[in-house]
């Protein structure tokens, strides 16, 4: 079959366009690491660590093998008893509500707004007496209301976990000054997944923290709870940044921001320029990082409006078919507050191509498609 010149074709992100404009450094990087001998911790990891705690403006970060260990890895450091609950929203990636499952405790699932994130209003009815956590999710790249989740933690001396694996790099304003997203609650969790806006090329992960006992905690668990070689006094897990994926985010990290502006410019154009009623367009969020772009589009339409862009060369991709609290995995184990948004989200939620080396013929031609095909 030939292929239709007049059809571009756009993936929802193009890792290997991103590899090339960094060929040169992350070549340089990993050759480093390669000649040095050291493919478990030593200077690439901790070189890593330091610059993205540096660039967070936190004392540390501790990095480990993916977002989901991240997760693990700070609700254990809480010393939570089994059946403790943890607030989280019925919306996003399961990854936080399987954590807490595997470790004994509830989730207990929460509403979320029009912003996919979770519903602020609805947190103080979800606490009872067993509730010991809130775990936001900063879904897309944009930060939940952390100021009135800190708030609502404060006055019930609840643990904070910021579940930051898509929103590296976000803002969120605090107090009136501007803070990084993972760095406001007890503990920030990233995901270095190659599609995240910090990403390497395999899996990876890292958690922020400024509390001196938790971080000394976490260090331990991720070791297998060892204190000093071969002694361990806790339980812990096996969960660590290869020295290659830290040579490569350290590289990414320099772009990072410039990145997350690239992103912030082409959800703009989508927003000021799709205008089609058979979809609602976000409006446009300038704090967001825009990990991704969603679109709502009808029931009824949603798969007709998927197979015609897919028809004319563009990717779409459902972030998530189904509420939390409606996985299966999920059925008996969680306590479920509210998800009427939750599930009518997962009906109507496609999301665009996005990613930060997208050309603005990419993105012209995608509305183009948008306004005039559909
Ligand atoms: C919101 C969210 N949390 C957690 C994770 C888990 O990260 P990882 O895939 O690195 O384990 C992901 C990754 O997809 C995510 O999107």
């Amino acid at each position: 079959m030939t292929k239709d010149p007049h059809i571009m074709h756009i993936p929802m992100n193009d890792l290997k366009r991103e590899y090339a404009l960094l060929q040169n450094e992350i070549d340089d990087g990993l050759s480093d690491v390669l000649r040095s001998g050291r493919y478990i911790g030593g200077d690439m990891v901790e070189g890593f660590e330091k610059s993205w705690a540096d660039y967070l403006r936190a004392p540390y970060v501790i990095s480990c093998a993916n977002g989901t260990d991240a997760l693990l890895i700070a609700l254990m450091a809480l010393s939570l008893e089994p059946g403790d609950e943890v607030i989280m929203p019925s919306y996003g990636y399961i990854a936080a509500a399987e954590s807490a499952v595997l470790l004994g405790l509830k989730p207990v699932l929460v509403d979320v707004g029009v912003d996919y994130n979770i519903d602020v209003s609805l947190i103080e009815d979800a606490i009872t007496d067993r509730t010991k956590v809130i775990l936001p999710i900063h879904l897309f790249g944009l930060c939940a209301d952390m100021q009135t989740i800190m708030a609502i933690a404060k006055k019930h001396q609840l643990y904070v976990i910021e579940d930051a694996a898509q929103a590296s790099g976000g803002v969120v304003t605090i107090d009136g000054k501007p803070r990084k997203a993972g760095t406001v609650g007890t503990i920030g969790c990233f995901s270095h997944f190659p599609t995240k806006n910090l990403g390497c090329f395999g899996d990876g992960g890292s958690i922020c923290c400024s509390d001196d006992d938790l971080v000394a905690k976490m260090k331990r668990i991720k070791r297998h709870g060892q204190t000093t070689k071969y002694i361990h006094e806790e339980l812990g897990i096996n969960s660590r940044l290869d020295a290659i994926q830290a040579a490569i985010l350290k590289v990414k990290l320099v772009y990072l921001d410039q990145h997350n502006d690239r992103r912030r410019k082409v959800a703009k154009i989508y927003t000021d320029t799709i205008n089609n009623e058979k979809l609602k367009v976000p409006d446009f969020i300038e704090d967001h990082t825009y990990h991704q772009y969603a679109i709502r589009v009808s029931v009824k339409e949603r798969s007709a409006v998927k197979d015609l862009l897919q028809q004319n060369g563009i990717a779409t991709t459902t972030y998530y078919p189904k509420a939390i609290s409606d996985q299966e995995a999920m059925s008996d184990k969680a306590i479920v507050h509210s998800d009427t948004r939750s599930k009518e989200l997962a009906l109507s939620n496609l999301c665009l191509p996005m990613s930060p080396t997208m050309t603005d013929e990419e993105i012209t031609y995608i509305c183009d498609v948008i306004n005039d095909k559909l």
